[in-house]
């Protein structure tokens, strides 16, 4: 088949990167997919069975630390755009073992960039590298004001610091060797096919099991959630209409305290499990806190949605409990991803605290 354009997506297995996948799968049938993944612990074809049998889509397993596999990559399709997501992500895991951050986050970043020039620089023209970034590399905040894209930035654990050396890479690529880039930094990403090791999917899991929900510290450490699907859709809107060498923040002005949000849960969890009123919240536990844990993020995306039109939907509690159904009528999906790693893993994050 020919296909007007070809688009590579890294990190398409995993949460966002699949709901991504999705979108531009669906949405735009003469442009061709490919979703380039390694498939750790968070990637998980599974959860694009509803479009791999698409002409458009196309998967292919790679390690993008692994500098030869990426350059074969781009030897074998003639990318018009890259929109790059694959990185480890969490956190708690940067803290305990920062290496592959560094390895995937950073070294990662660079063989794409390598790559992605070395293909396009005779003619730059209608190409384009989209970095996906968080707002994390801003570092924290305290009560007040919110990151803009001006913000300095500050990270301040071993995953934003290794994001925050991917931002600054990508862009000086593009001004050194003029490589057309857009970066955008967004916020904390909830809904549908989130590994269960981030705060909503791993309560939502928790209290479905009647398992101790762990809030670290006093659980006042506020962050601003966003829909995963609003992402996408910022994602789509920025890679077709962003300003070349721009970045957009994409944030819905949601914040919320970890304990408050949790309450919140435990309450739609109550009604939806057929439990007493106040049942779910008695399994908030309080636990020893996250080492050098951020206070607070929030984000100002007027730009995003002065130049572009963006709106994030406007209901969180909607969003929340579309997030809970999902999950209770997944639950094989959940069962999949909890297998021996996980488990491994949980264990050795949560035994000690
Ligand atoms: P995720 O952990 O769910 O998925 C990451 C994906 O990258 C997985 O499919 C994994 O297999 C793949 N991957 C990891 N290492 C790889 C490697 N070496 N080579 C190829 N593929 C590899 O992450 P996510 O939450 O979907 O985040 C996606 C992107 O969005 C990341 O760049 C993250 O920094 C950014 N981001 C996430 C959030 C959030 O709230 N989750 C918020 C802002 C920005
Ligand atoms: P997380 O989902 O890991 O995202 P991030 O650290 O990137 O913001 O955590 C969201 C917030 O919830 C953060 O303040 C840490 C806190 N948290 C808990 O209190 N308990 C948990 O079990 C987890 C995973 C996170």
């Amino acid at each position: 088949m020919n296909f007007e354009k070809t688009i590579l997506i890294t990190g398409g297995a995993g949460f966002i990167g699949s709901h991504v996948v999705r979108r531009f799968v669906t949405r735009y049938p003469g442009c061709r997919v490919v979703n380039a993944d390694k498939l750790t612990y968070a990637g998980n074809l599974e959860n694009l069975a509803d479009i791999e049998k698409h002409d458009n889509y196309s998967f292919e397993k790679i390690d993008i630390v692994d500098k030869q596999a990426v350059t074969g990559l781009f030897k074998k399709y003639r990318f018009d755009g890259v929109i790059h997501l694959a990185a480890e992500s969490h956190v708690d895991r940067s803290i305990s073992a920062p290496d592959e951050f560094v390895m995937t986050n950073i070294i990662g970043t660079v063989n794409l960039l390598n790559a992605a020039l070395n293909a396009w620089k005779d003619n730059f023209s209608n190409k384009l590298f989209y970095h996906i970034s968080t707002d994390e590399v801003y570092g924290s905040l305290g009560d007040n004001g919110l990151f803009t894209e001006e913000t300095a930035y500050d990270p301040k654990s071993p995953y934003s610091a290794s994001k925050a050396s991917s931002d600054h890479l990508v862009r000086a690529y593009s001004h050194t060797f003029g490589i057309p880039v857009v970066v955008s930094n967004c916020s904390n990403n909830y809904g549908p096919n989130q590994f269960p090791e981030k705060l909503i999917p791993l309560a939502i899991n928790n209290i479905r099991n009647k398992k101790p929900v762990p809030v670290y510290g006093r659980g006042e450490n506020v962050r601003d959630w966003l829909y995963v699907e609003d992402h996408a859709a910022a994602i789509d809107l920025i890679y077709h209409s962003g300003r070349r060498g721009e970045t957009y923040n994409i944030g819905s002005n949601n914040e919320w305290k970890n304990i408050d949000l949790i309450r919140l849960l435990c309450r739609i969890m109550d009604r939806r499990m057929n439990r007493e009123p106040g049942e779910s919240e008695k399994l908030i536990t309080f636990v020893k806190d996250r080492p050098g844990h951020d206070l607070r993020y929030a984000i100002d995306s007027s730009k995003l949605q002065n130049e572009l039109g963006w709106k994030p939907i406007p209901d969180f509690g909607k969003g929340l409990e579309m997030t809970v159904d999902w999950y209770l009528t997944n639950s094989k999906w959940l069962e999949n991803v909890i297998s021996g790693e996980y488990e491994k893993y949980y264990d050795s994050m949560y035994s000690g605290r």
